[in-house]
């Protein structure tokens, strides 16, 4: 090809058709239709663009070709279709409540001309639903639990995902097609334990008209397993005349009822009280010692703990002896340096309040005797000293009588 003829082959058709499509688009009238998506429910406006537009009759055809719109006059009953616009240059219609069997290739068209016609096509999407989730097999510690999760409607098909801490579980995918629509579901097998019971499961749907949103089901673990029991025993020894309280704690899926308590080989005491998970004894005494039991069953397992009751003897207490000492209370010096001072009282050394109180009173002791010493090698000045301390009397005798011995022997501060 010689080179000066390239620009005159390529310059000459393309100026020719020019002037051909001008003379065509100047004689003949045309439409344009565009395409329209729109979600299911909404409102779809289909857009027929005229050119050139002489009077002649503009035809919308539905996609199973029966007219809607004969030049603006509704020929089909279907009130959810509305002329919204007729133009020379543009005829628009309105379709409301749209629905997936409304999709298709709508006809714009001069009556005059069957060949200038133009297809709008309407795409329906339908977002998906929150998902659903179901329990195929119940969850038992030590098993696998079943979880399936369903989205029934969508177009096109929703895309699932089962979540736990953020993490996806993978799970088998499948999808069925229900006229027009799709629906999926996902379904995961996954081992449970004890712990696992109450973990936080989801299932997310994604889909392309939820932009980047997504549709989440939540979904707890209910782990069953079997019971477990523990007696929760008083601290400290037990006395005649002390209350007995024993709470049995008790975990399960489900939570067993209310425990079972028993006495081996033996019946409860009579004056046992059992509320909930507590057995309670008012005033214990030596006829109470056993072993006591507690029981729980559920459909997958029982458990029981036990408790050895022993109550010793109690030691005989006088309740005026039942100060507690507080250093607060006393003075330094006894009202009568001189007097003979019985102490009758009885440290409770079970209690870890008597403990606390025997030692405030050991250094009480320490002090008593340091200042006894100096009453000694100081007697005159302190003796008259001491003798402006009547007033407190009271709280004088509270000292004496918590400065105790244990065996109730005298003690002599002289
Ligand atoms: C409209 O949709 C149809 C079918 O999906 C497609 O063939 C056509 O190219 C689309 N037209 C426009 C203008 O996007
Ligand atoms: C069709 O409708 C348009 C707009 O209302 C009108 O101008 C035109 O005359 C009509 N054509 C016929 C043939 O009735
Ligand atoms: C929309 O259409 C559905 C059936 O496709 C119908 O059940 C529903 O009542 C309609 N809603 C309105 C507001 O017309
Ligand atoms: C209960 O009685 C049985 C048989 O008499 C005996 O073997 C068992 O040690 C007893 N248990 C208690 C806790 O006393
Ligand atoms: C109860 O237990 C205490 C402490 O072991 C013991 O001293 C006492 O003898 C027992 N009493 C009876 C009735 O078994
Ligand atoms: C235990 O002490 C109470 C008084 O605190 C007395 O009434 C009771 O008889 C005593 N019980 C025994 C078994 O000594």
């Amino acid at each position: 090809m010689r080179p000066g003829l390239q620009p005159f082959l390529l310059g000459v058709p393309l100026a020719l058709w020019a002037a051909v499509l001008l003379s065509l688009d100047l004689r003949c009238q045309a439409v344009q239709a565009e395409n329209v998506t729109v979600l299911e429910g909404g409102t779809a406006e289909i857009s027929c663009r005229l050119q050139n537009y002489d009077g002649s009759i503009v035809v919308i055809q539905n996609p199973r070709r029966q007219t809607l719109f004969f030049n603006g006059t509704r020929a089909l009953k279907d009130d959810r279709f509305q002329m919204v616009l007729f133009t020379p240059r543009l005829v628009r219609i309105a379709l409301s409540n749209v629905s997936v069997l409304d999709e298709g290739g709508y006809f714009c068209q001069l009556y005059t001309d069957d060949t200038h016609h133009q297809v709008a096509t309407l795409t329906v999407i339908v977002p998906p639903e929150t998902p659903t989730v179901e329990v195929k097999t119940q969850a038992v510690e030590g098993g696998e639990v079943e979880l399936t999760c369903h989205s029934p409607r969508s177009k096109p098909p929703a895309t699932l995902r089962w979540m736990r801490d953020r993490r996806e579980i993978p799970g088998v995918v499948s999808q069925q097609d229900n006229s027009k629509t799709v629906s999926v579901s996902n379904t995961i097998r996954i081992p449970v334990e004890r712990r696992d019971n109450g973990a936080a499961l989801s299932c997310e749907a994604t889909h392309p008209s939820l932009g980047g949103q997504k549709k989440v089901r939540h979904y707890r673990l209910d782990v069953h397993f079997a019971p477990t029991v523990r007696i929760m025993p008083p601290p400290g020894i037990l006395r005649e005349g002390d209350s007995l309280s024993l709470v049995c704690s008790v975990t399960g899926n489900p939570l067993p009822r209310n425990p079972l308590w028993s006495r081996v080989n033996d019946t409860l005491p009579e004056r046992t009280e059992i509320s909930g998970t507590t057995l309670s004894i008012a005033r214990l005494s030596q006829s109470h010692n056993g072993t006591y039991l507690c029981q729980a069953q559920n459909d997958y397992g029982r458990a029981a703990d036990h408790y050895a009751l022993l109550v010793y003897e109690n030691v005989s207490v006088t309740p005026t002896a039942l100060h507690t000492p507080n250093p607060s209370d006393f003075p330094a010096i006894p009202k009568d340096p001189g007097a003979v001072v019985e102490t009758h009282s009885a440290v409770p050394y079970a209690v870890i309040g008597g403990v606390l109180a025997l030692l405030v009173f050991a250094v009480i002791c320490v002090l008593i005797v340091t200042v006894w010493c100096s009453v000694r090698q100081k007697g005159s000045y302190l003796t008259h000293e001491a003798s402006g301390l009547d007033e407190h009397g009271d709280v004088q005798e509270a000292f004496l009588n918590g400065s105790d011995s244990r065996e109730g022997k005298k003690e002599y501060l002289l």
